[in-house]
């Protein structure tokens, strides 16, 4: 049995939204080919997620130079220990699906926050002779974006900055097996946007069953 995370980053609903829509009907199709694995859905805009801010910084430097947790501030502690836990169920997980609009040519912030509680050294990723090497091996992630432009081909593809940081990011911590399906030209689409959504919910829908 695998465990995926179903990882939204939109404070929206799937009625209003291309990308958690088609996100949606990836998840479905999933379940329907693999009924026997368990999908936990991470709703970034539910869940707290401390930022990298002076008490996380000094609470890490206090622990790594052998400071034990009583003696951080209780801020300290609560953000360390919710920072914890993401990164834990993070870890332990096997495969990744992650939702998300393109705003300002990226991802939502609340995905960079979750991004940062994860990139941890010792945890998924480690410093050798050779450079850095991912920690976190024999997982996969699948990244559905939502975009007014079109950014697969075309004069603006080098401002897509979404999928292309998260795979630099993944691939960092040792996931390899990486792959987008981007919705896409939604702002010009006028009548067409319904067959585009149609379209991208196939290919959800068949990328999730070979997932
Ligand atoms: C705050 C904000 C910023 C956006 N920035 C971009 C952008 O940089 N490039 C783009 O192509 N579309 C941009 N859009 C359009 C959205 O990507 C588009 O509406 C997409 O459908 C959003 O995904 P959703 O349907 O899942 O909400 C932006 C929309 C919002 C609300």
């Amino acid at each position: 049995m695998s465990t995926v995370l179903y990882i939204t980053a939109h404070p929206g609903s799937p009625e209003a939204s291309y990308s958690l829509s088609v996100g949606e009907q990836f998840v479905q199709a999933y379940q329907e080919s693999h009924p026997e694995d368990q999908v936990v859905h991470v709703d970034l805009y539910q869940r707290s997620i401390p930022h990298i801010d002076s008490d996380v910084l000094e609470a890490w430097g206090k622990l790594q130079t052998g400071g034990s947790f009583d003696q951080l501030t209780a801020a300290q502690q609560q953000k360390v220990t919710q920072l914890n836990q993401l990164l834990d169920e993070f870890v332990a997980a096997d495969k990744y699906v992650f939702v998300a609009p393109m705003w300002n040519f990226s991802y939502p912030p609340v995905l960079k926050a979750y991004i940062d509680s994860f990139c941890v050294r010792a945890k998924t990723f480690k410093y050798t002779e050779n450079g850095p090497v991912g920690l976190l091996q024999n997982k996969k992630a699948f990244y559905i974006q939502a975009s007014g432009g079109v950014y697969s081909e075309g004069p603006v593809a080098d401002r897509e900055n979404g999928s292309r940081h998260l795979k630099t990011v993944l691939n960092f911590v040792g996931i390899t097996d990486f792959d987008h399906l981007f919705v896409e030209g939604l702002s010009t689409a006028g009548d067409r946007a319904p067959l585009i959504k149609a379209a991208a919910i196939d290919k959800a829908r068949s990328a999730a069953g070979n997932f």
